[in-house]
């Protein structure tokens, strides 16, 4: 339903219209009749132009975006090098090559592979994330049959993330998604996540992973040098950017090589310069075996990356890993611009530079509200606020609330649907958007307290 909202009129937020906008109405109820229910879980704005770190619809309003699109548009939106090298691809006309090479995947591959870490030797191209993720499980598995492994285990960890197909599903953890499938495979195994409000996690973080492999071993009965594969990682906790400590990261790489377990760490929100590094894992000082990337991969169009070595890439047989969409050149011309914005523009270190200011100030609202915010996560330009009362309750309602309040006063932030909201601006925002961002974000909060609690 339409609400009538305090019109807004700054540099970079316009709102001139009641929100949801009355015209937009129609439009949104008829996407509502033709497609699956599933697909909307986002607050009711049409977007009709997206660029830098601003969305507009065509009523007037416009929006600063501290969501970029769930951490896809790191370069921006409508980068200005995309832009133009996908332009020169669609004058040619180039749309589809099916698995035949193109000039612009020769180009993208050979920058990809030459601006990686160097033990990262081939790549594979796929178009979403949780492909990505399904082709690492295969990778990691087909590893563990060369080696002559009894069984395919993996080790994955609680509260994480990999994606909505079936394997990404078992290896994730919420154990709801998974009652689909009607059964749960018996070699992927689940480690407790080293929340940092787990004190024995945090006290001795190498004890924490080793006692809880140990029990993991015994319970199942396992012999990690011959019933496990390999180890499967989101880089941090997708819903409320929780890092794990880097020592515990550094003796899962540790038990990794000392049992021949390739260890995998899943990119998809972290890589491609949002935490300040290039790669997320970067900030763990560890050496993954392979990588599974996406989102910011091409700060547009669908494009996902899995990274190797060339033993491990090279395991499938010709055709046996690949897809109708693999490389296809249009993606692949993006995916080069997004890295040469990224690299050469400047924007990791933006992200790296910016990410202090951005994470200072929030950490100034959380001592102001410190009755109900309970810590701040993130790195770069990545943040989760995280709300919880005093009695550690999630107040989820007030994430809510603090979302529409945003979206009605010009600002996108990510909204989990949990104790958390996610704030990621694209990594080519200036100092002055950021602030204004922040300062929108804040005042969101104030009032959506006073609504709620009164104080
Ligand atoms: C950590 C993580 N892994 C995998 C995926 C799946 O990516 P996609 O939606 O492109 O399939 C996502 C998407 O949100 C993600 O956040």
């Amino acid at each position: 339903m339409p609400v009538e909202v305090i019109r807004v009129d700054t540099k970079y937020r316009t709102i001139k219209t009641a929100i949801p906008v009355p015209e937009s109405i129609p439009i949104l109820q008829r996407v509502y009749e033709t497609e699956s229910h599933s697909m909307h879980g986002q607050l009711p704005i049409i977007w009709d132009k997206a660029e830098g770190f601003q969305v507009f619809d065509s009523w007037g309003n416009k929006w600063l975006d501290f969501s970029s699109t769930i951490f896809v548009t790191n370069a921006g939106h409508g980068n200005k090098r995309i832009v133009e090298s996908l332009r020169k691809v669609i004058d040619k006309p180039l749309l589809h090559t099916y698995t035949f090479t193109s000039p612009e995947r020769a180009a993208y591959l050979d920058y990809l592979i030459s601006h990686t870490p160097k033990h990262f030797e081939k790549a594979f191209l796929v178009s979403a994330g949780t492909e990505a993720t399904e082709a690492c499980l295969k990778l990691m598995r087909l590893n563990g049959q060369k080696h002559q492994k009894r069984k395919g285990g993996i080790i994955c960890f609680e509260g994480n993330w990999h994606g909505r197909t079936m394997g990404a599903q078992m290896m994730g953890w919420n154990p709801g998604q998974k009652e689909w499938i009607g059964y749960l495979d018996p070699n992927i195994y689940h480690l407790p996540f080293p929340y940092p409000w787990r004190t024995e996690a945090i006290s001795d973080p190498c004890k924490y992973f080793r006692d809880s492999i140990k029990d993991l071993i015994a319970k199942n009965n396992i012999d990690p040098k011959t019933d496990l594969c390999g180890i499967m990682m989101e880089t941090f906790q997708g819903w409320g950017a929780v890092f794990y400590p880097k020592e515990f990261v550094q003796e899962v790489a540790a038990f990794a090589k000392e049992n021949n377990l390739l260890l995998t760490f899943d990119e998809m929100q972290a890589g491609f310069g949002r935490t300040g590094e290039l790669f997320g894992y970067m900030n763990y000082e560890v050496e993954p075996d392979l990588l599974a990337c996406g989102k910011g991969a091409s700060s547009s169009l669908p494009l996902a990356v899995v990274l190797g070595r060339k033993e491990i890439m090279d395991l499938p047989g010709i055709g046996s890993m690949s897809s109708t969409h693999s490389a296809n050149p249009l993606v692949c011309a993006a995916g080069l611009a997004n890295m040469e914005a990224l690299i050469e523009d400047g924007l990791i270190d933006n992200s790296k530079k910016l990410g202090v200011q951005f994470h200072h100030s929030l950490n100034e609202l959380k001592s102001t509200y410190s009755k109900y915010i309970s810590s701040i996560q993130g790195k770069g330009l990545l943040a989760a606020v995280i709300f919880t009362d005093s009695d550690g309750k999630a107040l989820s309602e007030l994430c809510d609330l603090i979302c529409e309040k945003c979206l009605q006063t010009g600002l996108l932030v990510v909204h989990t649907g949990r104790e958390s909201i996610k704030l990621a601006p694209p990594l080519m925002i200036n100092e002055e958007a950021l602030s204004e961002g922040i300062e929108t974000f804040s005042m969101a909060v104030a009032e959506s307290i006073t609504e709620l609690y009164g104080s």
